[in-house]
């Protein structure tokens, strides 16, 4: 460490004194109280280095900014680690048995990958299945990773927390007339709208990890099974089945719905306890609890990422640990139509009158009448999306750099975004029916700006924000996390 040097008195210098001094002298204190100042300065600085922590919050973002560390660390509450149950184990391999699929060659593990976490492992927008395995799905596979924080489907006010309602169709017609609720991040919403939040799927349609699991057994450009009974029937010939005998009951297999029902129980319950679907070994999580230090452009994406004015991403991928302790999950569980572009790459998008509307249709069917959903989609984490190589609800973007073009240029130049129709007109939110236009959001940033105005980001603030983006990734070097 630096030698502090003796502080100067106070009333060296004074220009009072009896003893009237020569010019050289008063430049030399002049120059004293410089060295002194620096000194003083560079002393801070080391303190602030090495303690950022105890810096004062006034300046705990210059301090972020300066030195990549968060001035004010928390205590982050993860799920407790303890080993996989009996019904865990028996749904893990399960997840990874392809016999439960129609083809033989398919398994819950081909499309939700452990290496790629638990998403796609290819560049795909969306995945082949079926019973021959040569049907195309129709929508981008979404990451497992935290979905057991994932609250049920409900309609309800604006305030990040999920209620159940007796008839959801009855609460959207109610809450039709309410007006919607602007999104800024790191505020709480000034009118209390009510939007749809919760659920599974990219509309929400399943609530249970348990009742999802059904879906892609018996999708039919999925697992393609037909009936249950086809499906208990191969797990009874499978190497676990004397597992469920001694875990449900020697009778079990004289009930094929009991059967399946148990299986996607267990399926569930290894999405639920196995900790590698909720790891929250993100280099992010380590800066929250202050173990790590983000780079400059790191940071300069978080400041972005939550600039409620300019790129608001926190607006609805929330990035603040909750009141609870519990870690930011990078979404408020919300829905919103984004105006995405079509997919012509898919095959069902080859009907032109076909539209994925998501909450009002056509997967999920107890919404339809409530068209003030058409084109809303569940907002995602964002917790290992910069893994992912395809984007959105119809994969149709196969970077983080077109990811920031659409948010970036929907608005302020929709040439760039969409394609042009026959009479040359830019075709702007081409994968929506133009009478749902008024339900895609134009009032939070960055989809204020308008046509010609300045775009919400600069190329350097994209950068930046990507660098952000790849922070949540988990698996960050735990050595380079221990202080
Ligand atoms: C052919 C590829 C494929 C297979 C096989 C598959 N899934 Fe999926 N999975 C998808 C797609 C596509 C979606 C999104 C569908 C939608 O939103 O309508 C999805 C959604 C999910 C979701 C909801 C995720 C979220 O963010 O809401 C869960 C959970 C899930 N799958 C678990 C499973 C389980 C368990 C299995 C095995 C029984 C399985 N999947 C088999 C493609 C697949
Ligand atoms: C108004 C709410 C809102 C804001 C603001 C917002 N997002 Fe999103 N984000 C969504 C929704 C909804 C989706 C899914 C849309 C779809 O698939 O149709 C999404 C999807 C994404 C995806 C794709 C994830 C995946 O699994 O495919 C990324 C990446 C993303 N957002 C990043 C950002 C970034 C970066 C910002 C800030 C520039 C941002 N978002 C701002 C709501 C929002």
């Amino acid at each position: 460490m630096v030698n502090a040097p003796s502080l100067p008195q106070p009333n060296a210098g004074s220009s009072n004194s009896a003893n009237a001094r020569s010019k050289g002298s008063v430049r030399r204190g002049a120059v004293r109280i410089v060295l002194y100042a620096l000194a003083a300065l560079v002393l801070a600085s080391i303190w602030a280095l090495v303690f950022p922590q105890q810096m004062p919050a006034a300046i705990g973002e210059y301090v972020e900014t300066l030195t990549g560390a968060n001035p004010h660390p928390v205590t982050l509450m993860r799920p407790a680690a303890a080993p996989l149950s009996a019904v865990a184990l028996l749904g893990k391999q399960m997840f990874f048995d392809p016999r439960l699929s129609a083809s033989g060659q398919q398994s819950c593990a081909s499309c939700h990958s452990p290496q790629h976490a638990y998403g796609p492992p290819n560049g795909l927008p969306v995945q082949p299945g079926g019973p021959h395995m040569s049907l195309q799905g129709d929508r981008a596979v979404p990451l497992l990773t935290y979905l057991y924080r994932q609250p049920n489907f409900s309609i309800g006010p604006d305030d990040g927390e999920a209620e159940t309602t007796a008839s959801l169709a009855d609460t959207a017609a109610q809450a039709a007339s309410t007006p919607r609720a602007q999104k800024v991040a790191g505020t709480a919403p000034a009118a209390p709208a009510m939007v749809p939040q919760g659920g599974l799927f990219w509309d929400g349609r399943a609530d249970t990890l348990q009742a999802q699991a059904y879906g892609p057994l018996f999708n039919p450009v999925e697992m393609a099974n037909t009936d249950v009974k086809t499906v208990a029937a191969k797990i009874a010939e499978a190497p676990y089945a004397a597992t469920l005998r001694q875990l449900f009951g020697p009778a079990i297999f004289n009930d094929p719905a009991r059967v399946v029902s148990e299986a996607m129980f267990a399926i569930a319950r290894y999405q639920v306890e196995d900790p590698s679907f909720h790891p929250y070994t993100s280099k992010y999580d380590y800066w929250l609890e202050g173990k790590v230090r983000l780079t400059r452009a790191e940071i300069r994406g978080l400041h972005l990422f939550t600039d409620k004015n300019r790129a608001n991403c926190a607006g609805c991928h929330l990035a603040a640990p909750g009141k609870d302790g519990l870690p930011p999950m990078f979404t408020d569980y919300q829905y919103e139509a984004l105006g995405v572009p079509r997919n012509r790459a898919l095959a069902v998008n080859r009907d032109p009158a076909f539209h994925d509307m998501g909450v009002c249709g056509p997967h999920r069917t107890d919404l339809a009448s409530q068209t003030q959903y058409c084109g809303m989609f569940l907002t995602p984490s964002l917790r290992n999306a910069s893994t992912r190589q395809a984007f959105f609800h119809n994969g149709v973007y196969h970077s983080l750099d077109d990811v920031m073009k659409f948010y970036n240029l929907r608005d302020t130049d929709p040439g760039k975004i969409y394609p042009r129709g026959p009479d040359g007109k830019v075709m702007k939110y081409d994968d929506l029916p133009e009478r749902f236009h008024a339900n895609i959001d134009v009032t939070d940033a960055p989809f204020d700006r308008h046509f010609g105005e300045q775009p919400a980001m600069s190329d350097a603030d994209i950068k930046d924000i990507i660098a952000f983006l790849k922070t949540l990734d988990d698996g960050y070097p735990p050595q380079t996390a221990q202080k």
